[in-house]
């Protein structure tokens, strides 16, 4: 499975804490934090991916793991998986990684007015040696429904939108329910991939368009907080090498405020624009309605809606970097009655190089939540031991 690369060195760096990281998060907290900082003031030998910010640059780092089905210590020497500082050494499947974007930019450049139509998963597609020869099983079999990146127009008898929407309101309980929540609390624990243990969870909305996700692990809290205008990214420093408290900007904001505004989905047909409903498609054995809207940056954001049940299975969105699209897959499960109204007690959120699963034990409704809990999160510290 495609995780198993990101995980050695996740855990591998949380044996050590970098200089790197300390310095990185002492300049953030200085005043420079609200601005996402540039890859070239992060990190030490950057060649080829100058002028993506920070973020941008370590999600190219996942696209090509991604891409190629590597690990992150194919393209970088052993000792990076215990110390950030290390990532800058050179390695040679990183020098031809650098040829690698060069000539990417160059075909995107002569053959396409620069569009990023090009990038390693177009050749490499999970795997190291991209094949060469058509494949004559594939030829000959039945090919899985098509699942388009982006649904370029409604399809010819899918149903209009909000068919689609109307079904979902009522099988969650109802328009004059769902209006009548206002604020939430939940309860739970969380998971990272391959982490056999999990950790307590807090869960706080307040409508329209706030949230937060507070998980307490063992490195510190890490947290997920929109607050109408404003998203941050909290995580301990083995999940990232500079600003541990990140202003999240472009499609990564624009996902925070979704995530945010369906947590009231009343009014789930404002969340998005150019709404679009593909041709029915069977994913893990269900039928399900595939539903795409566009963001105010003018990217897609596809959302599921199970066949039967009307209720919403997953939303797949995307971050757009120079070198191409990223995508982040949550799917919601195990949706229960609280209030006359169904939440979703079970999500797992998957992108290119990790997994976090979550399940609430309690949900309390129209509960006043203070309105600190959706402000900046602070820098996650490892707990003393109490
Ligand atoms: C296919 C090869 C490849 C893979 C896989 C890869 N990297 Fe990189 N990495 C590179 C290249 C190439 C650069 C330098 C980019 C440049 O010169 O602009 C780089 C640079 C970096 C840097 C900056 C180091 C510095 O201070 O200059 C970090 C940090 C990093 N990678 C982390 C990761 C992580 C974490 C993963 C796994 C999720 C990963 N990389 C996977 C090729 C790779
Ligand atoms: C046009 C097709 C194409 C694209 C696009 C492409 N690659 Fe490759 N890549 C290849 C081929 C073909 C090979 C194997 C070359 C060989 O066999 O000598 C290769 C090999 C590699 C290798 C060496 C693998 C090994 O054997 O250790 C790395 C690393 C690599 N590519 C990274 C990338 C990255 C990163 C990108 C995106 C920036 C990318 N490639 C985009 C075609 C492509």
């Amino acid at each position: 499975m495609k995780l198993g690369s990101r995980r050695r060195f996740v855990g591998a760096v949380g044996a050590a804490l970098v200089c790197l990281v300390s310095a990185a998060s002492v300049r953030g907290q200085a005043g420079q934090a609200e601005r996402p900082r540039m890859a070239e003031e992060v990190f030490m030998d950057v060649r080829v991916l100058k002028g993506t910010t920070a973020k941008q640059f370590m999600d190219t780092m996942g696209l090509f793991a991604a891409s190629l089905n590597a690990n992150c210590t194919s393209c970088h020497v052993e000792e990076s998986g215990g110390d950030w500082s290390r990532y800058a050494d050179d390695h040679p499947s990183k020098t031809t990684a650098r040829q690698m974007v060069e000539m990417v930019t160059a075909i995107n450049r002569t053959y396409f007015w620069g569009r990023p139509v090009v990038n390693c998963y177009s050749c490499h597609r999970f795997g190291t040696r991209p094949k060469l020869i058509p494949n004559i099983a594939e030829l000959y079999s039945v090919p899985p429904d098509e699942d388009p990146d982006e649904i370029l127009r409604q399809a010819p008898g899918a149903p209009p939108v909000d068919q689609v929407f109307d079904k979902y309101i009522q099988a969650l309980g109802g328009a004059a329910r769902l209006a009548g929540i206002t604020s939430y609390a939940g309860r739970g624990t969380y998971k990272a991939f391959d982490d056999a243990l999990v950790y307590p969870l807090d869960l706080y909305a307040k409508a329209p368009n706030q949230r937060a996700t507070i998980m307490h692990g063992a490195r510190g809290d890490r947290a997920m907080v929109y607050d109408g205008r404003v998203a941050w990214d909290a995580v301990p420093d083995t999940d990232r090498p500079f600003d541990l408290v990140l202003p999240l900007e472009g499609d990564d904001l624009h996902a925070a405020r979704l995530e945010a505004e369906l947590s009231f989905p009343g009014r789930i047909k404002q969340a998005l624009v150019a709404w679009r409903v593909a041709s029915p498609i069977t994913v893990e054995g269900r039928d399900v309605q595939v539903v795409q809207g566009t963001n105010a940056a003018g990217a897609p954001m596809k959302l599921y809606f199970d066949d039967e049940s009307g209720l919403l299975v997953r939303v797949l969105r995307y971050t757009t970097l120079p070198l191409g699209r990223i995508p982040t897959q949550i799917d919601y499960s195990d949706y229960r009655e609280v209030s006359g109204v169904k939440f979703p007690f079970h999500w797992r959120m998957r992108w290119t190089d990790g997994e976090l699963e979550f399940d609430l034990t309690e949900l309390r409704v129209n509960v006043p939540v203070d309105a600190a809990r959706f402000g900046k999160p602070a820098v996650p510290v490892v707990p003393t031991a109490k």
